[in-house]
């Protein structure tokens, strides 16, 4: 397959939004994981709790393809897979008294890179004045950073 060379800002933001469409894919699919994994009944609901929100985070970003005239579609996202896959391989690793503090640690990674995601999107729909796509993004964000903060204290009283 002919890789697709990025020309334009447009282009480009629209080759994130995609990435940013299998991102949310997998953190679903990772939050299952998760939460099958964990042991505390609290963290479970917690995994289950986002994997709601991240069913609405994918609902808009449909939306921001809509908004901008684009078809809906993914693209690659390693980067996701590969936190994914090694949270995976550290729970294989763990003994189950670890089982929370792993997944929940794994969860933390997965949500500093879906804010990092969203910050490298946000600032390049902001800078072209897409104020609409701005705030469809800036709710995803804004759950992410919320998630993160809880994930946080969660680990904080598994450690206490
Ligand atoms: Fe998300």
């Amino acid at each position: 397959m002919v890789q697709q060379t990025l020309n334009t800002p447009e282009e480009l933001l629209r080759f994130q939004l995609r990435t940013a469409m299998t991102m949310e894919h997998d953190s679903l699919a990772a939050l299952g994981e998760l939460a099958k994994a964990a042991k505390s009944p609290e963290i479970k609901k917690l995994f289950r709790h986002h994997a709601t929100e991240t069913e609405e985070q994918v609902a808009n970003l449909q939306q921001a393809f809509k908004l901008l005239g684009y078809k809906e579609s993914t693209a690659p996202s390693p980067s996701t897979k590969g936190i994914s896959k090694q949270a995976a391989s550290l729970l294989e690793r763990s003994a189950p008294k670890l089982r929370d503090q792993v997944a929940v640690s794994s969860a933390l990674g997965n949500e500093h890179y879906e804010i990092s995601a969203y910050e490298a999107l946000i600032l390049p729909a902001r800078a072209h004045g897409l104020t609409d796509v701005v705030a469809l993004l800036q709710a995803n964000l804004d759950q992410e950073t919320h998630t993160s903060e809880e994930l946080r204290t969660t680990l904080e009283k598994l450690l206490g």
